[in-house]
């Protein structure tokens, strides 16, 4: 049977049970201090920032943060099951279209080295600026 394709639509508040159980989840980029991720950061970036989740189903696959004043990609993490499937894509397709409607020119981001996610992103045209303190590769895109 074909994965149903990726439906992208606005996190709720009723959806963080799921979107941190996926965050705690994935097998790679995975958060060694959860207490960094503080609770206002997530509600910032779903009352005032670009905050999406894709699902397969009615089920969450995965989701994205992005900053629309500074053009960051916070995070991009799909379900380990739902890999493979297009939501990685997808929501990083809408991330940046919502970036690019805010009038952001270039993105960024981190993403730990060696990873699926680093092959990910240079498949998507990111190119490595360098190397973040702590040792992740910042990838930045220049947007439309
Ligand atoms: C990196 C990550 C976001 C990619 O998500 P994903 O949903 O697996 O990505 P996609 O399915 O869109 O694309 C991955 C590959 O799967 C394949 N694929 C995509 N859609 C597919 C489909 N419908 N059927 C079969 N294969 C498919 C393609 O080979 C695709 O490669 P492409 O990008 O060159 O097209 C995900 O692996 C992840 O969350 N990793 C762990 C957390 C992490 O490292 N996040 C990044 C932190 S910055």
């Amino acid at each position: 049977m074909t994965a149903a394709s990726p439906v992208i639509r606005k996190a709720t508040l009723a959806d963080q049970p799921r979107i941190h159980a996926i965050r705690m989840g994935v097998r790679e980029n995975v958060l060694s201090d959860p207490s960094r991720v503080t609770d206002a950061e997530v509600a910032w970036y779903r009352d005032h920032a670009i905050f999406l989740v894709s699902e397969a189903d009615g089920e969450i696959a995965g989701f994205t943060c992005a900053n629309p004043q500074t053009g960051l990609i916070w995070g991009l993490f799909v379900d380990p099951d739902h890999e493979g499937q297009g939501h990685g894509r997808a929501l990083l397709d809408a991330a940046l279209a919502g970036l690019v409607a805010a009038g952001i020119v270039q993105a960024h981001l981190t993403t730990g080295a060696g990873t699926r996610a680093e092959r990910f992103y240079r498949r998507h045209g990111w190119r490595e600026t360098g190397r973040s303190l702590d040792g992740n590769i910042v990838f930045i895109k220049p947007l439309g």
